[in-house]
């Protein structure tokens, strides 16, 4: 429950995950997941919430996803909230990686007398997992997108490549792309397809990504972003995105997979065939062995269709 939780937020809480909370006392009294924005805590809001019904959080038990905070940063420790409001055991569901927490929180906790019990569950890992590539690799979980034919194709020969996939297909797009803190594609798909790239859900306008392109151009209503995928990276880095989505084209997925600077793949294959004269959905590898990266599918979803398959590198250390 707590997971389903802290699900209700992904990709809306900017630099923070997205937590979820709960407080038992004699049955559940009170939920809290990380407000939009990534601020007020899961903890935090549960409390609060706890408190708005009336109710005393004294000697209750928390179960939360990630261990709470510890440090002052634009709110106060999670961690104090929670002393002061008298929890005596609490069940964290992985410590945070984040150098000003990690085993921090833990620690204030067993110090004021509260019982902690970690969990280290393998599905709570897989849920931070853009959050752990952040704050460990000081870069953001990329996920490349392809939309292609049954052939691997990704347009016509005359570079007609819109509506491959059915109408029902890119409305599942639009969702993934809420779950996104960015969103980047490369300039000559932006000259070509003239792409919206945001949610057209109802109700998900506002979670659209940021938007951005590999150019040296600028293009308006986009972040440009240019150099090696290293550095583009790094640069995506500073401006806080934690999880990217790679929407095309060809040239700027190739580049990810040569650099093998990626976490994840959506492979969409529509159920047509382009044909031998169509545009390829990766370019050139020059490859002279057969290469062993290691791809697991780790979900697959069929939509009118079209098969989204989501392929992991490694879903966390842990795994
Ligand atoms: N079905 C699908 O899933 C899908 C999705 C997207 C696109 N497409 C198709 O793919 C076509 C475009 O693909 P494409 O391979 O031709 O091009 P692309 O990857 O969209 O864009 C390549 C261009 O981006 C710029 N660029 C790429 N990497 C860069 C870097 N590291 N630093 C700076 N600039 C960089 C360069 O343009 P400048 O030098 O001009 O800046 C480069 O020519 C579209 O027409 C569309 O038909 C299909």
């Amino acid at each position: 429950m707590c997971i389903n939780i802290a699900q209700q937020n992904f990709g809306r809480t900017g630099k923070n995950p997205s937590v979820g909370a709960l407080i038992l006392k004699d049955g559940l009294i009170a939920t809290g997941v990380t407000s939009c924005g990534g601020m007020p805590h899961a903890e935090v809001n549960a409390i609060n919430n706890a408190k708005n019904l009336g109710i005393d959080c004294n000697d209750a038990k928390m179960f939360v996803t990630l261990e709470p905070c510890a440090h002052f940063g634009k709110t106060p420790p999670c961690v104090d909230a929670i002393i002061q409001a008298g929890i005596s055991h609490i069940v964290i569901g992985v410590k945070d990686p984040d150098s000003r927490v990690n085993g921090k929180g833990i620690e204030k906790l067993q110090n004021a007398g509260i019982k902690v019990e970690m969990l280290e569950l393998p599905q709570i890992y897989g849920l931070y997992k853009a959050y752990f590539v952040f704050k460990t690799q000081q870069r953001p979980f990329v996920t490349l997108k392809i939309a292609s034919s049954l052939d691997g194709k990704v347009a016509l020969a005359n570079g007609e490549s819109k509506w491959i996939t059915s109408e029902n297909a890119r409305q599942y797009t639009n969702f993934l792309r809420s779950r996104f803190n960015g969103i980047l594609v490369g300039a000559n798909t932006i000259k070509n397809d003239k792409p919206t790239l945001n949610c057209r859900i109802n109700g998900l306008e506002e979670f659209s990504p940021k938007r951005f392109v590999v150019s040296k151009n600028q293009f308006e209503g986009y972040h440009n972003v240019y150099g090696l995928i290293k550095e583009i990276l790094e640069d995506l880095y500073k401006n806080d995105i934690q999880s990217l989505l790679v929407e095309g084209g060809s040239n700027l997925i190739t580049q990810f997979i040569k650099d093998d600077l990626f976490d994840e793949l959506i492979l969409v294959q529509a159920p047509i065939f382009i044909g031998n004269d169509g545009k390829n959905c990766i370019d050139d590898l020059n490859l002279n062995e057969i290469p062993r990266i290691g791809l697991n599918v780790i979900s697959q979803k069929i939509v009118d269709g079209n098969v989204f398959t989501q392929f992991t590198k490694k879903v966390c250390p842990q795994f």
